[in-house]
């Protein structure tokens, strides 16, 4: 019988993905997905450090893994991705009854693990660039993901990242686009760029002799017979040029939504942070994303009480907020992470509690502007691509608009469907609609 394996996935798209790549190679070795852990012959863990909540959850699943390989010693317990790339070596004393450990760009080792003669704990830490084209296992039908580079030559002094992902490597261009050729052919029609710094993209690659822009890839994916979305995350406010927003407007495929990361909104906090841009620079950037692309929807993340935010700082970010009207954004409470340069600050330090009460106050700002932004599909007929059943009422649909909204409407369409629906109402987080069935009759 075919051995069989489980996987846990946290953190990020990239986490996602790499999951993906993961199983594609198990399969590919002849293992098979179960569902439940209790089940599987190889226990896997794709970790996440980014926020120490990130850590502690994952420790909590350990415990059941070190409780299973009591009950079953055979079992063979796996941790990949970042918080492994973050402790290394020292997994082994800690977890003793884990078996293999490998950072981000070692999924491909994994193989090389399970096939070898002796499956004593081994750890594979190394920065090789990207790791070829591993098969991956789509975990959806008509949408994926696609891994343009590696790692992240930022330095924000927050952020853990650079040390768990390594240098920033590009994937070849000819390689990527030969790959979302692929996809389409296989029936897929949105693709989502991932990268840590994706408009970063192409400046170590050299084709014909020059180095490539983000814009030149997103114009030759654009172009591929079947890809209807092209999405792309995360780009730098200090790379977005005005060649990516003009894209935005001038190719069909490319989404109304730019997530473009502000994380504060006072310069002298951005620069503390490394971010490398100001607020006014940051605000420019939107100006210019609003005078290509009016409609855009344009997305955040923030974090709040990094070391030596004042009150004053924070009433910068609530302006910011206030002033573009992000669609949404992720916030975050400031988390030092070892390894950082952040982690080492100790002066003007923010109190727990005051953290959270300013995450309060930045949440109404958030969700009020969310919320009127939202108001103007109201009356409009978006198009819309279906995920699945609702989540909250399984007689209706859901599905994502070009602007990246969550769409739950009633309907005759089936998963994987592109269809016209009616937007009746709108919250901050999603809008309400029925399927336009005159569209349907006509289509
Ligand atoms: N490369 C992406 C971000 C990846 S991490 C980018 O630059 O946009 C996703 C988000 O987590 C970041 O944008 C930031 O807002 C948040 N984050 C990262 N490190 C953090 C930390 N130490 N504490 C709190 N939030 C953090
Ligand atoms: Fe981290 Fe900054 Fe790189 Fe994003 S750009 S991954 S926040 S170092
Ligand atoms: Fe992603 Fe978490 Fe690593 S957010 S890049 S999996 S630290």
């Amino acid at each position: 019988m075919n051995k069989r394996f489980h996987v846990t996935t946290f953190g990020c798209q990239m986490n996602e993905h790499d999951s993906e790549r993961m199983k594609g190679m198990l399969e590919s070795i002849g293992y098979a997905e179960v569902a439940e852990q209790a089940d599987a012959d190889l226990i896997l863990f794709n970790t996440c450090s980014i926020r120490e909540k990130a850590d502690s959850r994952f420790v909590a699943h350990l415990g059941h893994a070190s409780a299973e390989k009591k009950r079953r010693p055979e079992v063979l317990i796996g941790g990949g991705g970042c918080w492994a790339q973050s402790v290394k070596e020292e997994v082994f004393s800690q977890f003793p009854f884990v078996d293999v450990a490998f950072g981000p760009g070692q999924v491909h080792k994994l193989a090389e693990f399970l096939t070898s003669e002796s499956l004593s704990a081994q750890g594979y830490f190394e920065f090789e660039g990207f790791a070829g084209d591993l098969p991956a296992k789509r975990a959806r039908e008509v949408q994926a993901w696609v891994q343009i580079s590696v790692g992240c030559n930022m330095n924000c002094s927050y952020c853990i990242v650079p040390s768990t992902r390594g240098r920033e490597v590009s994937r070849p261009f000819e390689a990527l686009v030969a790959e979302c050729e692929r996809l389409a052919a296989d029936g897929v029609r949105e693709i989502t760029l991932l990268g840590q710094n994706v408009n970063a993209y192409g400046r170590d690659l050299r084709v014909g002799g020059r180095p490539v822009a983000f814009s030149e890839l997103l114009r030759a994916v654009d172009a591929i017979e079947g890809i209807e979305r092209v999405r792309y995350t995360s780009p730098h406010p200090k790379d977005m040029r005005e060649d990516v927003i003009r894209a935005h407007a001038e190719l069909p495929s490319l989404c109304e939504h730019i997530h473009l990361p502000l994380q504060a909104g006072s310069s002298r906090i951005l620069k503390a942070m490394r971010r490398t841009y100001t607020r006014d620079r940051f605000l420019d950037r939107v100006a210019l994303i609003r005078e290509h692309v009016p409609d855009c929807a344009i997305t955040t993340d923030i974090i709040v009480g990094f070391p030596g935010e004042t009150e004053a700082d924070f009433v910068e970010t609530l302006e910011v907020c206030e002033e573009v009207g992000f669609d949404g954004a992720f916030t975050f409470l400031f988390s030092p992470r070892r390894g950082t340069t952040a982690a080492e600050l100790t002066e003007g330090l923010v109190p727990h509690e005051e953290k959270v009460e300013r995450m309060q106050r930045l949440v109404e700002v958030v969700q009020r502007r969310g919320h009127e932004r939202a108001q103007r599909f109201v009356g409009r007929a978006l198009e819309v691509l279906v995920e699945g059943p609702s989540r909250t009422d399984p007689t209706r649909l859901r599905g994502r608009s070009r602007h990246g909204k969550t769409v739950n409407f009633t309907g005759l369409a089936a998963p994987g469907e592109l269809v016209e629906v009616e937007i009746l109402s709108a919250t901050s987080q999603t809008l309400r609609g029925e399927e336009s069935l005159v569209a349907r009759a006509l289509a």
